[in-house]
């Protein structure tokens, strides 16, 4: 036994008196734990904990500190660059438990709810307010994730992503201390922003207990469109020339013909295997007419053709439904394959040109691939189908995924626009960051100096 597993039996000795039954130490539990969506390699963690409020929360975080075992957050476990993957062991806390909303204000456009709450039952809940929370990225993930991950998805062209919608947090410190940073004001000009610190901090600072979310009106009308391009750029002008003249679409999501021909294949769809635009528009009817003919317009402008229109809330649905399949859309045209995924964001001007060299790239390699993206934010995805048992195909996805970023970042972008760097990205921190990396590890140093919280992810990176 080395240190950390002693030191980490006598966590579970304790944290059993706490917690029982909610302290697993099952293969099957710590199975479950040990792994997220990614290729990346799963480690267990000595135990997994499912505390139901804040208390429990730091009487576990003080546990681990007493004895400097690593502390683990996990939500839905549907992040995509390993994060959540305990590879120093230690207790893992799933905040599945955590699942209680605190308080709706509608008067004051806000929601307060406990970390394990997911955007769909948020949703629900909500439904008979009439407003909405808006961020989605598609898996049904836990807010206090989508929160660390700084997440977003395809509404962020209108709403923001989790750093616009996160007002206020709780967060339990690497020592176990219970703080607040926000507050319910819609602005604020005191002290250190110490909500968007937490915010994006992938669990290495403190673990969200809590957060006091933004919500939006659920639009009186809301339209969708199809349309099909002969060509990924010029699919990408269009999309560029939307966002630049100002239209506030609230959706617009690119495919190209790979990823189109396994949506068919996995949804049951018989979209045209072609480049295409999903796009969304909400408001009232007239404003949504005139927001869909201004982008039938410049979509026509750059040769879209087969635009197929839908405000039939089930059509749209399945619509919707089969653009957050892809997973597992791509997934199914290799069976035993992992999904090498990219997540770059450059600005919008540069978005034609990125997508284009990312195209040939991966025509020009052996693996099959496919571009999928959040293009109104100049975000969009590679994903490389990999054996991860192959040296060969690891290695020429490492190339592709690293000729990405590297011109991401020669125009400004950034290497992650929303999956974050867990594991996975972690390289391209200090190439994107500079000197900043050092800034980032003096923070983590100070909240948390035996390196308890998350290790092995960022902030103690080389
Ligand atoms: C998406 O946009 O669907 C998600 O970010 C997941 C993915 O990259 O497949
Ligand atoms: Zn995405």
């Amino acid at each position: 036994m080395n240190h950390i597993q002693t030191s980490a039996s006598l966590v579970v000795e304790e944290l059993k008196l706490i917690l029982g039954d909610r302290l697993a130490t099952s293969n099957a539990v710590r199975e479950h734990h040990s792994h997220d969506t990614s290729w990346l390699a799963p480690h267990m963690p000595d135990a997994v904990a499912f505390p139901r409020d804040e208390d429990e929360v730091v009487a576990i975080v003080r546990a681990c500190a007493k004895h400097g075992v690593p502390v683990v957050p996990f939500g839905a476990g549907s992040s995509m660059e390993g994060h959540t993957i305990p590879v120093r062991g230690g207790v893992t806390i799933d905040t599945r438990e955590m699942n209680r909303i605190v308080e709706i204000r509608p008067e004051d456009g806000l929601a307060v709810v406990q970390a394990g709450v997911t955007r769909k039952q948020l949703n629900e809940e909500l439904r008979a307010t009439g407003l909405m929370f808006s961020v989605d990225p598609g898996a049904d993930a836990s807010l206090g994730g989508m929160a660390s991950t700084r997440g977003s998805g395809t509404t962020a062209v209108r709403y923001g992503t989790m750093r616009e919608n996160v007002m206020a947090l709780r967060v339990v410190t690497p020592d176990g201390t219970p703080i607040h940073t926000g507050s319910r004001a819609r602005k604020s000009s005191t002290g250190y922003d110490l909500t968007h610190l937490f915010v994006g901090a992938e669990g290495t600072l403190g673990l969200i207990t809590e957060l006091t979310v933004r919500l939006h009106p659920i639009p009186e009308m809301v339209s969708s469109a199809v349309c099909a391009f002969e060509d990924v750029g010029e699919a990408v002008q269009a999309v560029i020339e939307t966002v630049q003249y100002g239209i506030p679409v609230a959706r617009v999501e690119f495919m190209d013909e790979v990823a189109i021909e396994g949506t068919n294949a996995y949804s049951g769809l018989d979209l045209k295997v072609t480049p295409t635009l999903f796009f969304e528009f909400h408001g009232t009817p007239a404003w949504v007419d005139e927001q869909s003919r201004l982008v039938a317009e410049i979509a026509s402008g750059h040769g879209g053709s087969d635009f197929r229109w839908s405000t039939d809330p089930d059509e749209r649905a399945k619509l919707w439904q089969a653009r957050h399949d892809i997973y597992w859309a791509t997934k199914a045209q290799r069976p035993g394959c992992e999904l090498f995924t990219g997540d770059i964001c450059v600005p919008i001007s540069r978005l034609a040109e990125s997508i284009v060299a990312a195209r040939e790239d991966i025509d020009a390699s052996f693996l099959k691939g496919q571009i999928i993206g959040h293009v109104g934010d100049g975000n969009y995805h590679t994903a490389y189908l990999i054996d991860p048992n192959s040296k060969e195909e690891l290695e020429e996805a490492e190339r592709l995924s690293g000729l990405l970023v590297e011109r991401a970042l020669a125009v400004g972008g950034t290497a992650s626009g929303e999956h974050g760097i867990g594991m996975g990205k972690i390289k391209y921190l200090r190439k994107e960051h500079g000197a900043a990396v050092d800034v980032m590890k003096r923070i983590k140093a100070a909240l948390d100096p035996a390196g308890i919280m998350n290790p092995g992810k960022m902030g103690q990176e080389g």
